[in-house]
C-alpha cells in the first residue's frame, strides 16, 4: 500500500532542482513548433497548497522556493523557474506550489500531449480535479512505469518522459532502471529524466552502476546536496539523471547549480554535482 503524500515535501530543495530541470527541457522542447508528447509516470497530485496542515507540518518549502522568491539576481535558469512558479500566485505572496503536471501544463501548446500517471487513490482524485477538463491531458490510475512502455514510441517521435518515484521501497531503485531501459528501446531518441534522493549513498552508486551497465547513452546527472552524506534517517541530496539531455543543460547548469547549493545549502555545507555518467 502506497503511503507516501508528496504533500509534505512540495517546494523543497529537491523540488526546485527537479523542476528546473524539467523546464530546462520543456523550454527546449517548445523552441520548435513541432508538437511533442510529455509522459509523467508518477504524477502525485499536480497542486500544492503550501498554507495546508501538511505542507506546514515541517515546511520544507522554506528551504527550497521560498528562499528563491525574494532573492534578486537570480541566475537565469532559476529566475525562469521562480517566475513560473509566481505565474501560479496572485499578489506575489507564496502560497501555492505547482507540482509537475501543472508545470508541464503550464508548457503545453495546442499541438502538444502529456499522458499522467499516480497510483494512489487520494492523490488520483486531487490530480484530476488540478487536471480538470483538457483534451490534450490524459490522467490514468495506473502504474505510470509500466503503463509508459505501451505509450512509447509517441506518435509525435518528440517527447519527454518524467520518472519520479517516491522511493518507498528498496526495489524502486532497480525497477527504475529496467523500466527506463525498456522505454528506451521503443523511443531512443526522447529524453528521459529520472529524480533520485540520496538517502542512503551505496543505493546510489548501485543506481549509478546499474545505469552505466544497461547500454544507455549519452546519460548526465545533476546532484544538488544541502548537508553532507550522512547514515542518520533523511535526504541529503538530490539529483536528475537526464538521458539525451538538451545539449544547453550541462552549460546551463553549471552556472546554476554552484548558486543554488550556495544559497540552499545549511551552513555552508552544500554541494553540487555535474557528471556524464555515459557518454554519447
Ligand atoms: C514524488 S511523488 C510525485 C511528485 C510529482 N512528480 C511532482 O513533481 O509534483 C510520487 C508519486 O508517485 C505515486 N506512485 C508511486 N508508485 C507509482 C507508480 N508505480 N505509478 C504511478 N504513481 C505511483 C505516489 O503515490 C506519489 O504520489
Amino acid at each position: 500500500m502506497l503511503s507516501y503524500r508528496h504533500s509534505f515535501h512540495a517546494g523543497n530543495f529537491a523540488d526546485v532542482l527537479k523542476h528546473l530541470v524539467l523546464i530546462k527541457i520543456l523550454e527546449h522542447l517548445c523552441k520548435k513548433e513541432k508538437p511533442f508528447c510529455c509522459i509523467d509516470t508518477h504524477a502525485g497530485p499536480g497542486d500544492y497548497r503550501l498554507n495546508s496542515e501538511f505542507a506546514l507540518k515541517n515546511k520544507e518549502f522554506n528551504n527550497g522556493i521560498a528562499r528563491l522568491w525574494q532573492q534578486d539576481n537570480l541566475p537565469s535558469s532559476v529566475e525562469a523557474y521562480v517566475n513560473i512558479i509566481k505565474s501560479f500566485n496572485a499578489d506575489n505572496t507564496l502560497t501555492r506550489y505547482p507540482g509537475s503536471p501543472l508545470i508541464i501544463k503550464h508548457f503545453l501548446r495546442n499541438q502538444d500531449h502529456l499522458f499522467l500517471h499516480e497510483l494512489h487513490s487520494t492523490e488520483i482524485n486531487l490530480l484530476n480535479t488540478a487536471i480538470g477538463n483538457d483534451k490534450r491531458i490524459k490522467v490514468a490510475h495506473t502504474d505510470g512505469l509500466h503503463n509508459a512502455i505501451s505509450l512509447l514510441p509517441p506518435i509525435q517521435h518528440r517527447g519527454m518522459v518524467l520518472i519520479d518515484p517516491s522511493y518507498e521501497i528498496k526495489s524502486d531503485y532497480q525497477q527504475v532502471v529496467t523500466s527506463l531501459s525498456l522505454m528506451h528501446k521503443r523511443f531512443p531518441l526522447g529524453t528521459y529524466a529520472l529524480w533520485y534522493p540520496v538517502v542512503d549513498r551505496s543505493r546510489n552508486q548501485h543506481l549509478e552502476r546499474a545505469i552505466k551497465d544497461s547500454g544507455l547513452k549519452n546519460v548526465q546527472l545533476f546532484e544538488l546536496g544541502i548537508i553532507a552524506d550522512t547514515q542518520e534517517h533523511g535526504m541529503t541530496a538530490s539529483g536528475m539523471i537526464v538521458v539525451n539531455p538538451p545539449w544547453t543543460l550541462s552549460t546551463d547548469m553549471q552556472q546554476t547549480l554552484p548558486w543554488l547549493s550556495k544559497h540552499l545549502g545549511l551552513n555552508g555545507a552544500g554541494h553540487y554535482r555535474i557528471e556524464t555518467l555515459v557518454s554519447e
